[in-house]
């Protein structure tokens, strides 16, 4: 009924999660709220995600609230479908449902498609927009923040899990020299080469037939969630190589430890990739790309 005054039930968004609201007003009245967004996981609680998206959304004047959401871990579908139904805008997704994720999407981007996982989605008219901005993430970070160069590089990634997957195209996309890629399973290496084949080259290995030094070795393992090491070959690293691992921690990893011992003259954790994904998403989401190097900084400094 047009013109009248209708009680319209909507959820408001605050740090602390949703609080169902009444409100009253007509169509001509507008309610303001913010739009809401939030990264869903499990366990969450250390999630660095709710902290970087509040400053991305104080230094570019945007009104949003994000929160983190712990689902169980066989309740991502209907945690996000609640979040959506309440009127959520988007998530960011992280372990264990990305692949999940990947499925829950009704759209994906070329990138999300290719890494069959997803961390972030967006939800609109049209249906559910399922990325991965991981890739995209790690790139900058190398390339903008570091300032290395991966065009004509010999690169080592360790790993073939998601975090693996979800980097090889953007990796590959920058033309390196030569990409190889080793794992502890060199079966799912192979698997990993064979499906990015048409992505450009890359020798696919286990860690016993290492022998070339490289110039830039990512650790995309979660040996050092584990504090373990990979067993590389201590000539991995050419003169000068960047060291990077995925992983960020206060201290040194042991395979950063293990890097600036054998020669690596550059070490890098994932902060920068954590903070650059995150400004993929909220750029997807906003329409607006936030500086990260004060996220990183502060983040660096905590
Ligand atoms: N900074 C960021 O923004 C960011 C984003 C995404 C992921 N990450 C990090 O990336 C890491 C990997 O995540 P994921 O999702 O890919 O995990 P995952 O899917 O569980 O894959 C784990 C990978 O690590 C390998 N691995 C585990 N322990 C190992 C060990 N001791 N030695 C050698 N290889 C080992 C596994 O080898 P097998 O195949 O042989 O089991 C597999 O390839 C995590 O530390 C995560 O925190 C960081």
């Amino acid at each position: 009924m047009r013109g009248a005054m209708q009680p319209v039930s909507r959820m408001a968004c605050n740090g602390a999660g949703f609080l169902p609201i009444i409100l009253l007003f007509s169509h001509t009245e507008h309610a303001v709220m913010s739009d809401c967004y939030a990264v869903i996981g499990n366990p969450i609680a250390h999630s660095q995600s709710p902290f970087i998206h509040a400053e991305f959304a104080r230094q570019t004047g945007q009104d949003l609230h994000y929160r983190a959401l712990l689902a169980p871990r066989d309740g991502f579908t209907s945690a996000a479908r609640q979040f959506q139904a309440e009127g959520g805008k988007g998530m960011n997704v992280t372990v264990p449902f990305k692949e999940e994720a990947w499925r829950f999407a009704t759209q994906l981007t070329e990138r999300a498609r290719l890494a069959e996982a997803v961390n972030t989605l967006q939800f609109g008219a049209e249906g559910i927009l399922g990325d991965n901005t991981d890739g995209a993430g790690l790139v900058r970070d190398l390339q903008n923040n570091l300032g290395f160069s991966l065009s004509g590089k010999t690169i080592l990634l360790m790993g073939a899990g998601g975090a693996a997957r979800g980097v090889l195209q953007p990796l590959l996309a920058q033309r390196p020299a030569r990409l190889t890629l080793v794992n502890r399973t060199p079966a799912r290496a192979d698997a990993l080469k064979r499906q990015f084949a048409a992505h450009g080259e890359i020798l696919a290995c286990g860690y016993a037939a290492l022998a070339q030094p490289h110039q830039l070795v990512i650790n995309a393992t979660s040996s050092s969630l584990h504090g373990a090491l990979p067993p590389l070959p201590e000539t991995i690293f050419t003169p000068g190589a960047l060291a990077y691992d995925m992983m960020y921690a206060k201290e040194p990893t042991l395979f950063l430890r293990f890097a600036a011992a054998h020669g690596a003259s550059r070490l890098a954790d994932g902060v920068g990739m954590l903070v650059e994904q995150a400004a993929e998403s909220f750029t997807l989401w906003r329409g607006v790309r936030p500086d990260t190097a004060p996220v990183i900084a502060l983040l660096k400094s905590c």
